[in-house]
């Protein structure tokens, strides 16, 4: 992971609405062309309303008119003593936006990191593909 990366996701996180869990997660979408894109977590008194620091990044790239598939890698953050992984609703937007072998960085605030990729974060998931595999 390259080091601009790092800096990218901790500056990022630093923008985190967390009043509620006091839990800032930070996110950076870098995308194959070098734009990158922030994400952090923007919580909501009505607690299910919240949205996560990664969907945040990918609907921020998809506004500015990104498509799936034009990202490079994904770094996460949080300040805890080990990377925390991201959510299952994450998971599922992470693929649904990215190839199967992208890189995901999963790291903390402290600078451990752990490489994963999409298809390691979600194994079998379901995508576009099976709605075309119908019988
Ligand atoms: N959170 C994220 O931003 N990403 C995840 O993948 C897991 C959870 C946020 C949501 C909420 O604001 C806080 O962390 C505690 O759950």
């Amino acid at each position: 992971m390259k080091k601009e990366w790092f800096e990218g996701v901790l500056k990022a996180r630093e923008q985190a609405y967390a009043p509620y869990s006091k839990f800032k997660v930070g996110a950076f979408l870098i995308c194959k062309d070098g734009k990158t894109f922030n994400g952090c977590n923007v919580e909501n008194a009505a607690y299910g309303d919240t949205i996560c620091a990664e969907r945040t990044a990918f609907v921020s790239a998809i506004a500015a008119g990104y498509k799936p598939c034009d990202f490079e890698a994904l770094v996460v953050t949080t300040d805890t003593k080990t990377p925390s992984s991201p959510c299952g609703s994450c998971r599922q937007v992470i693929k649904e936006m990215c190839e199967d072998d992208m890189p995901v960085f999963l790291t903390n605030i402290h600078g451990e990191v752990i490489k994963q990729t999409v298809d390691e974060l979600l194994p079998l998931g379901f995508s576009g593909r099976d709605l075309e595999d119908v019988k």
